[in-house]
């Protein structure tokens, strides 16, 4: 070994030893004759001092080092003089008085600094990632992703799961995205679908009686990119045997407070999670996956606003759309200029406009008078309609009544955007605080106008609630699917449901997907015909692995957790992928590019 020791271990009980270190050059300091090196590793950043009197080659060496030169030490620990102790960093107290020394590797002058917190570019973080990896925060959220898997690992190999890989190279598995498509060389016109989860392998572990299965698993998703999405991310993917959803709830409840416990002791959460149904979660919030670390829930005032003469309610009503609100505590305090960010903020969330309604003065707000309320819409609104949305939103005076007018699903994205980010404006949120939930009993198909077809909320294989079954004929938009997912402080962190095990039932969900027989054969014969062989009942779900560190991590996006990930265009700057062939590789693929595609010059 280059050393005995790493830099971030030394402590006092150190003083006196004879170490050696190696690592990179956080800072050099050149105090006139004393140089002071940083000197930092995985572990952590010591101080060592270069002497001349204790060694003049040693100091003549230092003055060649630059930051993130790789360099060993050979010297004594000592305690810090008085007074010069750093209680910033676990080392302060002591110091490396160094008596040899190497420079193992030069470096060039990095693109941005690593040894400060600084907005880089993130172009240019991702180009030279093995640089940005180096930054303290950076590492700490490897090393928290690592400590993530290894909880999950150890906890469901103590409750009986044996975790079983899936292949990568296979078939299209319908999760609702594009799939990423690998073509075969000894198959000409043929192709892979890379997985965009391994929904069906794990159910067809489920018919080979593997009862309890886990993955932590690759998944590939040629989709829009958000900061919550990429196109390849990482799922704690678990499936089981003879379960119900209670069980499923409980283990993943069990799981996530087992280690939110255990890797992050210092938050709060609230025992047992709240569960929501789909229609109630939607109703108070506006979304499947609400925030409830605030309030600010959503009222409906459309019948407050059925004799109103403004125009935005009128059309809005006759065309048989909603009117709903949130109260914003202490926000009657927004400046005309607040509440306009605010109206072009609504446009970005899937909103139009807003209608917005400060209350002044003091009292009850039933005695609200017209020179107590301000509106950009004042002269649209009569007194007692807004007494009356205030007395249902439960508004204080001080607060800001928001209002959208539109059809339902607009509404609820606007008001769950407005909601959201209002809580960020006022501070409403605690950030000490993990609130976790379930939201349940999801409709089992979603209406697809494009095509005119239903298409599956979750994906093909959910089972339907049972005493649904009958509306599958009549009224499949009533349908209520055995899914559920779990939601993490407004991110949704996992999806599952109990499945179809039935040959029949599945037959049933294709054909009302409009997938012919024909088709339904070609694309999933091998789970119907495994259905015909024992399939147990099953049910399983698949946790977010990237979303739930990034959370656990205090991060706002999941590339700030994944070593190497893709930009917002899903693109890699530091390989430079995707990339073009070689003509050759193309042929032998049997693979002719159209004409009028376009080849960058620098292609190989
Ligand atoms: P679902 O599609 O809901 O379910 O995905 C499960 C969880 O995976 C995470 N996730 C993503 N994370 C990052 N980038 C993405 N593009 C992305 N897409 C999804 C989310 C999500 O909650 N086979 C089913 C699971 C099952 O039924 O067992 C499935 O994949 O955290």
């Amino acid at each position: 070994m280059l050393r005995t020791h790493s830099c971030g271990e030394l402590r006092k009980e150190h003083a006196g030893c004879e170490v050696s270190l190696a690592g990179w050059v956080n800072r050099r300091r050149d105090h006139g004759g004393l140089i002071f090196i940083d000197l930092r590793d995985r572990e952590g950043i010591v101080q060592t001092v270069f002497n001349p009197e204790i060694s003049p080659s040693g100091l003549k060496t230092a003055e060649e080092m630059r930051n993130e030169y790789v360099v060993r030490v050979t010297g004594e620990v000592a305690l810090r003089p008085a007074g010069t102790e750093n209680s910033k960093i676990p080392t302060g107290d002591i110091e490396v008085i160094v008596k040899d020394t190497e420079i193992l590797n030069t470096s060039n002058t990095p693109p941005f600094y690593i040894n400060e917190e600084v907005e880089v570019d993130e172009n240019l973080r991702l180009k030279y990632r093995y640089l940005d990896l180096r930054r303290p925060r950076m590492k700490e959220n490897m090393f928290l992703r690592h400590r993530v898997t290894k909880f999950m690992r150890d906890f469901l190999d103590a409750r009986g799961f044996i975790e079983v890989e899936t292949p990568i190279l296979l078939k299209s598995t319908p999760e609702g995205a594009r799939d990423y498509l690998v073509p075969s060389r000894v198959h000409p016109g043929e192709f892979y679908a890379l997985p965009q989860s391994p929904q069906q392998l794990k159910q067809l572990l489920m018919v080979a009686g593997f009862e309890r299965y886990f993955q932590i698993a690759h998944c590939f998703r040629d989709e829009d990119l958000r900061a919550d999405r990429q196109p390849e991310f990482t799922q704690l993917d678990i499936e089981i045997s003879f379960i119900d959803e209670e069980d499923m709830l409980n283990l993943m409840e069990d799981l996530h407070t087992a280690m939110v416990e255990t890797l992050r002791p210092d938050v709060r959460f609230i025992k047992p999670f709240p569960r929501l149904t789909y229609a109630e979660a939607m109703r108070r919030f506006g979304t499947d996956k609400p925030d409830l670390r605030y309030g600010m829930e959503l009222v409906d005032v459309t019948d407050l606003l059925g004799e109103s003469e403004f125009g935005v309610f009128q059309q809005t009503l006759a065309a048989g759309g909603v009117i709903r609100a949130i109260c914003a505590p202490g926000g009657a305090v927004f400046s005309r200029r607040q509440i306009d960010e605010l109206t072009e903020f609504v446009k970005t969330v899937g909103g139009k406009g807003l209608i917005s309604i400060g209350l002044t003065g003091e009292g009850p707000v039933e005695e609200l008078t017209a020179d107590e309320f301000h509106s950009p819409m004042h002269r649209h609104l009569r007194l007692e309609e807004v007494r009356a949305i205030a007395v249902r939103a439960e508004a204080k005076r001080g607060d800001l009544i928001i209002m959208v007018a539109d059809q339902e699903e607009q509404t609820s994205q606007a008001l769950d955007g407005l909601r959201r980010e209002m809580a960020r404006r006022l501070n409403l949120i605690d950030e000490g605080l993990f609130v976790f939930c379930f939201t349940t009993d999801f409709p089992l198909l979603g209406w697809n106008e494009a095509e005119e077809r239903w298409d599956p909320v979750h994906h093909p294989f959910t089972s339907p609630k049972e005493e649904d079954l009958p509306l599958m004929d009549s009224d499949p938009g009533r349908v209520r699917a055995r899914a559920y997912d779990l939601v993490c402080n407004g991110w949704e962190i996992a999806g599952g449901s109990i499945r179809i095990h039935r040959r029949d039932v599945q037959e049933k969900m294709f054909s009302l997907l409009r997938i012919s027989p024909e088709e339904a054969l070609d694309r999933f014969g091998h789970m119907l015909e495994a259905f015909e062989y024992g399939a147990p009942p099953h049910g399983g779900i698949a946790t977010g692995l990237d979303r739930t560190v990034m959370i656990l991590a205090d991060e706002r996006d999941i590339r700030e957790v994944i070593a190497f990930p893709k930009t917002k265009t899903a693109s890699d700057p530091l390989f430079g992928a995707p990339s073009t062939v070689s003509d050759a590789q193309l042929k032998e693929l049997h693979i002719a590019l159209r004409p009028g595609v376009v080849i960058p010059k620098e292609s190989p």
